[in-house]
């Protein structure tokens, strides 16, 4: 086992671990972060996507361990105040989801998208977001989705 110490979702945690545990199972399975989801076993799908000190990572790709003294963001942590995320209301506004399943990690990596490059072309959208996959919606409203976040709805909706 081996200690670790980290901010998640702006709560501080500390926990014995072992060191083989991912930190998507960390997430799910000690602190009940569900919203994060494991959609494959490969690293494809980008379901599991959270952010590791401000950046997005695929939460299965990641040991528990390597987050020690970082700060995690789930999609859990992602409203503020009872108030959505921008990102997040964007998808709801957009319909960017059907199942919903990839959705947290959709929006996880459209937030680390869109705060490094806040006026994303269509093409850059898709290229930012070639490394999540969602079965239901032909991606289409989920680039609406970040076009709206961005400010850019009219091109979105023309
Ligand atoms: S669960 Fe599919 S990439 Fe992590
Ligand atoms: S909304 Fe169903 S997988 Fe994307």
């Amino acid at each position: 086992m081996t200690r670790i110490s980290l901010t998640v979702d702006g709560a501080k945690v500390s926990d014995d671990v072992e060191p083989r545990l991912l930190l998507v199972q960390y997430l799910r399975e000690r602190l009940g972060k569900t919203g994060t989801v494991i959609g494959c076993d490969t690293s494809n799908c980008g379901a599991c996507t959270v952010h590791l000190d401000g950046t997005s990572v695929k939460s299965c790709n990641v040991l528990a361990v390597q987050a020690d003294g970082a700060e995690v963001t789930t999609i859990e942590g992602l409203a503020q105040n009872g108030e959505l995320h921008p990102v997040q209301e964007a998808f709801r506004e957009c319909h960017g989801l059907q199942c919903g399943f990839c959705t947290p990690g959709m929006i996880m990596q459209s937030v680390d998208l869109l705060n490094n490059n806040p006026k994303p072309t269509e093409e850059e959208i898709r290229l930012g977001l070639e490394g999540n996959l969602c079965r239901c919606t032909g991606y289409h409203n989920i680039v609406r989705a970040v076009q709206h976040a961005s400010g850019q709805s009219e091109e979105a909706h023309a």
